[in-house]
């Protein structure tokens, strides 16, 4: 399948994209992430993104796009993906259009999620990554480590993201109203759109994504039914 999760900063996209991606054994590609890996290996592509993240603000088009389009190419597409942080804006919605017809694909859903704003701001605030596995997400609150700052997963350090400061959050929601909001419009248009709740426990808000593209459910513990 070939799934876009969209929905506001702190929604949830990374939680649920990590869980639906591995239940439907298809790659996991979040601008984000990829953007976060090019700035911890010092390259010159990271130096450029990490400008724009940092005041909250969009990355260009042309290199957001570029590093899609290489993705994309991968072998491990064929069989479908999920992308997690993109198409951001309406050029960037129409170039994925593109990508998609020249290889005569289309996407299959566009999961939108939805959340309160003032619940995005207590989810971002106490939002902790893994420095080494980036598909594991913790909260201090609501998912947190075992051990205080250790990834229960692989062990590696806890860190509170460069752009999850308040003020660079509220520029990150404007840009989403501005900018992202008219991406769920968009595929409105292709029918292609199913929004979501995204409040209430991780397992809740996934089981409501995999009845949005008809598969089957988990429960609490992840397991399925
Ligand atoms: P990106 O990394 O994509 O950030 P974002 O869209 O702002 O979204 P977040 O990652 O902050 O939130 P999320 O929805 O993934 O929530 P999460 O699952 O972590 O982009 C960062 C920047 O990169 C952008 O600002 C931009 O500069 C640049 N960029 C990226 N893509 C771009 C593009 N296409 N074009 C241009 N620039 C681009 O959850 C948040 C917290 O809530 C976690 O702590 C989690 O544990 C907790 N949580 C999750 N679900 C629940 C639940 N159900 N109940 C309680 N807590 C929960
Ligand atoms: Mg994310």
């Amino acid at each position: 399948m070939r799934i876009l999760l969209i929905g506001p900063p702190g929604a949830g996209k990374g939680t649920q994209a990590a869980r639906l991606a591995a239940h439907l054994s298809i790659p996991h590609i979040s601008t984000g992430d990829l953007f976060r890996e090019h700035i911890d290996q010092g390259t010159e592509l990271g130096q450029n993104a990490l400008t724009h993240i940092r005041g909250g603000f969009l990355v260009p088009d042309e290199v957001t796009t570029g590093v899609i389009k290489e993705c994309l190419a991968r072998p491990d597409t064929e069989r479908g993906f999920l992308l997690d942080g993109f198409p951001r804006n309406l050029a960037q919605a129409k170039a994925l259009d593109g990508i998609l017809a020249d290889s005569e694909s289309r996407l299959d859903a566009v999961l939108d999620l939805e959340i309160p704003e003032d619940q995005v701001v207590s989810r971002i605030a106490g939002r902790r990554l893994c420095r080494q596995d980036r598909e594991h997400i913790f909260h201090v609150d609501y998912s947190p480590p075992e051990v205080a700052g250790v990834c229960g997963f692989c062990g590696g350090e806890l860190y509170q993201r460069d752009d999850d400061r308040e003020a660079t959050v509220r520029r990150r929601l404007e840009v989403y109203r501005t900018e992202t909001a008219p991406v769920v419009d968009h595929y409105q248009a292709q029918g292609l759109v199913t929004t979501i709740s995204a409040l209430g426990q991780v397992h809740e808000v996934l089981n409501r994504a995999l009845v949005a593209i008809g598969r089957g459910q988990v429960d609490a513990s992840g397991t399925s039914s």
